[in-house]
């Protein structure tokens, strides 16, 4: 059955929709309804009979046109930007036309910042197809590209009109992207959703066979996480900064391996184990909750063990992070499982003795 969460605030709120079956024509339809032309968004690394079963679904009444990008991070660049604006341009859209963007959160990303400048905004619609993006990306309006100087440095805050999830995708992927998905999913369990945590504890099996029921749960349960905090700061100006959990060491972790070898998700999970450490050794949550994570952690498939990186090496990245404010790491910590706060009042040697412990 499906499952729906209104994410925003009015009047730029909008629906996200989880289907246990594949998009139906009627789905489609109805997403559609208002526009003219559509511009499909894809990548070449996604099996290609997603994109042509959409452009089956949609009614012969509308014109169709798609734009397939090579699949990686690499394409999230201003030259993508660029080809897929001309494009748009020289097909004569116009705001009574939308984007698709069908595809993982590197399509979802600049697809989004395409539709916030064309005509200085035109709509889009998600349809998100990896674990990721259907829990993470694809809600929340963050759009953006990378430039040189950095991943997602260039983007803008802009929803989508509507989010269909349909669970049938994730049987194609590959289990490294499923498990960095299953990263984020952890992270809403550890953060503020204790439901979504007995869910996950209670069926590891169930989670890395893909089975259907429990992904409808736990992609539910994720979005509802990612939708209460994201609507109620939808700028970062706020409590946002919950989500970020893990991803200060996560982020110095990934820029470490030059983003190769080890996925978003992975490094986000030692990301998260080094911030439970910190907790522990602040006297937040005791031993055996930090026994708990990391052993979730193990069972879901995933590699708690960060020990083979030391803080000496992580630190340059650190500092680089936005999270710094006035030379102190500002981290995100646990007072319990299921309990998140943003601190940059902790002891340094407690930072320096979870690399060491
Ligand atoms: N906007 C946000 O709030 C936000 C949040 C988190 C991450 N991101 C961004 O998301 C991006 C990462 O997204 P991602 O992890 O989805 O990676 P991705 O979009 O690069 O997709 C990963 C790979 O999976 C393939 N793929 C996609 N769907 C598939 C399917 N159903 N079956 C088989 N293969 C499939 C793609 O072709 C690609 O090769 C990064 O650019 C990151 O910055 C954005």
């Amino acid at each position: 059955m499906a499952k729906s969460i209104l994410v925003g605030k009015k009047p730029t709120n909008y629906e996200v929709e989880i289907l246990d079956k594949p998009i139906s024509k009627r789905n489609i339809s109805l997403a559609i309804k208002p526009y003219n032309k559509i511009l499909i968004v894809s990548d070449d690394g996604i099996p290609k009979k997603y994109l042509l079963e959409i452009k089956k679904l949609i009614p012969s009444s509308k014109t169709v046109h798609v734009y397939i990008l090579p699949a990686g991070e690499k394409s999230k660049s201003i030259k993508s930007f660029n080809l897929i604006l001309e494009n748009l341009a020289s097909l004569k859209f116009d705001r009574t036309d939308c984007l698709i963007a069908l595809g993982g959160g590197m399509v979802g990303d600049i697809t989004g910042f395409v539709a916030s400048t064309y005509l200085r905004g035109i709509d889009f619609i998600q349809i998100p197809t990896t674990l990721l993006s259907q829990v993470d990306s694809s809600v929340g309006g963050k759009t953006a590209i990378n430039i040189a100087q950095g991943k997602n440095l260039v983007g803008a805050f802009y929803n989508p009109k509507k989010v269909l999830i349909s669970l049938d995708y994730l049987k194609t992927l590959s289990d490294k992207e499923y498990k960095s998905g299953l990263g984020e999913v952890i992270k809403y369990a550890f953060i503020l959703n204790k439901k979504l945590h007995k869910i996950l504890k209670s069926n590891t099996g169930l989670v890395l066979s893909r089975d259907l029921k429990i992904l409808e749960e736990i992609v539910y349960e994720s979005i509802k996480t990612k939708a209460k905090i994201v609507t109620q700061d939808e700028k970062e100006n706020g409590v946002r900064a919950l989500l970020n959990f893990g991803h200060t060491f996560g982020h110095a972790i990934e820029a470490k391996n030059n983003y190769k070898g080890i996925s978003h998700g992975e490094a986000v999970v030692l990301g998260m184990v080094i911030a439970s450490e910190i907790s522990y050794l602040e006297n937040y949550i005791n031993e055996k909750d930090l026994d708990e994570i990391k052993h979730l952690i193990t069972s879901l498939g995933l590699n708690p063990n960060f020990k083979k990186y030391t803080y000496a090496e992580l630190k340059p990245y650190l500092m680089n992070d936005k999270k710094v404010s006035k030379g102190k790491l500002n981290l995100i910590l646990l007072n319990k499982v299921g309990n998140a706060f943003k601190t940059n009042e902790f002891n340094n040697l407690n930072l320096l003795k979870a690399f060491k412990k």
